[in-house]
């Protein structure tokens, strides 16, 4: 009955056009939900982390080390994985983590993007603790995709950032399902806001945002997953060395953290582990981000023209290095 609205141009633009009103008008309500939702959160009761056992890959370096430390605090039990490789702090890590409050830290080298590897990791750290209530999927890696680089070079960015995420989730799962645990997801907000060149990286974002939304479903109540949109966090995954030292992707001559606003590390690691513990479903930080996510699902021509002023002088400057 409707189809020959929509079959016709002028009033398929119509309904649109209506619609979008209908958004504006019931915008005022929403600043008020999304208000209330802070407020109720704000009350709920935090998680007790005391004696927990909170498992987290890829926590010898960046935001997965300040996570770790985050949960230290809080007392709870940790398992932490990293890739083996020459000078890795994992050890470290897991020194300063049981100095900072941690009754007990397991600490094993793996390969996310094996399956192998994910089971073992898992299934160790359950016969260890003998539970499990939180798994941060935080490994991941973020090489700058050009159409002149050779495409062979990106495949380990889905291996590791998706399916590196994936893998353990599986295995986690059905021990998440006995203790009432919680997943939580490092879905950058390059997974819904794609800017130029973040090609492969960003999809593998979007990817695992399209995975964790509808495993939710299958899993809630008695899962919870909180999927983390971050905008630039200074880690040195944005900085001009690593560009310089991983295999593929385009070099930077300035660490990006020098042209754009970025957060710094600690105090997002303390907003993630405080919000998951609050039991918060969907985390962005910096908080602003959550207002470009609107604008553009919205008005997509226009945050194109946003990121096209925006990002190409900041990939300029990247490149070139100077003042
Ligand atoms: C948290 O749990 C531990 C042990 O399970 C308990 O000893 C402690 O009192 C609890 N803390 C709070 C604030 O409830
Ligand atoms: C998420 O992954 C990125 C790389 O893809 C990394 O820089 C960051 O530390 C990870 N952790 C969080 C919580 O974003
Ligand atoms: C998209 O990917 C690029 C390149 O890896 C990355 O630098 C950027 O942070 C991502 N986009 C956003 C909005 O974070």
């Amino acid at each position: 009955m409707y189809e020959s609205c929509f079959n016709n141009t002028f009033t398929n633009e119509l309904v649109f056009y209506v619609l979008l009103s209908l958004v504006f008008l019931i915008s005022p309500f929403l600043f008020i939900w999304e208000l209330i939702i802070t407020l109720r959160s704000s009350f709920r009761p935090n998680e007790n982390m005391s004696g927990k056992v909170v498992l987290i890959t890829g926590a010898s370096s960046g935001l997965g080390e300040l996570m770790a430390y985050e949960y230290a605090k809080r007392g709870a039990c940790l398992a932490i994985i990293a890739i083996q490789e020459p000078g890795s702090r994992l050890e470290q890590v897991a020194q300063i983590a049981r100095e900072l409050g941690s009754p007990d830290v397991l600490f094993l080298f793996a390969d996310v993007s094996k399956i192998d590897d994910c089971r073992m990791f898992v299934d160790n750290t359950v016969k260890y603790f003998g539970q499990l209530d939180h798994l941060v999927c935080n490994a991941g890696i973020g090489p700058i995709y050009s159409i002149d680089i050779d495409v062979s070079k990106f495949e380990p960015v889905m291996d590791i950032n998706f399916w590196g995420s994936v893998y353990p989730t599986h295995f986690a799962i059905p021990h998440l399902m006995k203790t009432h645990g919680k997943i939580i997801v490092n879905a950058s907000s390059s997974g819904v806001l794609n800017v130029p060149k973040g090609g492969v990286y960003n999809a593998s974002k979007a990817a695992l945002i399209s995975f964790y939304e509808s495993l939710r479903h299958e899993v809630s109540p008695k899962v919870t997953i909180a999927i983390v949109t971050l905008g630039f966090i200074n880690t040195h995954i944005i900085t001009a060395k690593y560009s310089t030292n991983i295999a593929a992707g385009v070099r930077l001559k300035r660490d990006i953290g020098d042209v754009y606003p970025t957060m710094a590390p600690g105090a997002c690691a303390k907003a993630i582990v405080a919000g998951v513990c609050k039991g918060e479903t969907s985390i962005t930080q910096p908080r602003f981000i959550k207002a470009l996510f609107l604008v553009k699902f919205l008005f997509p021509e226009l945050y194109r023209l946003y990121v096209n002023m925006y990002f190409s002088s900041m990939h300029d400057k990247l490149q070139k290095g100077g003042g």
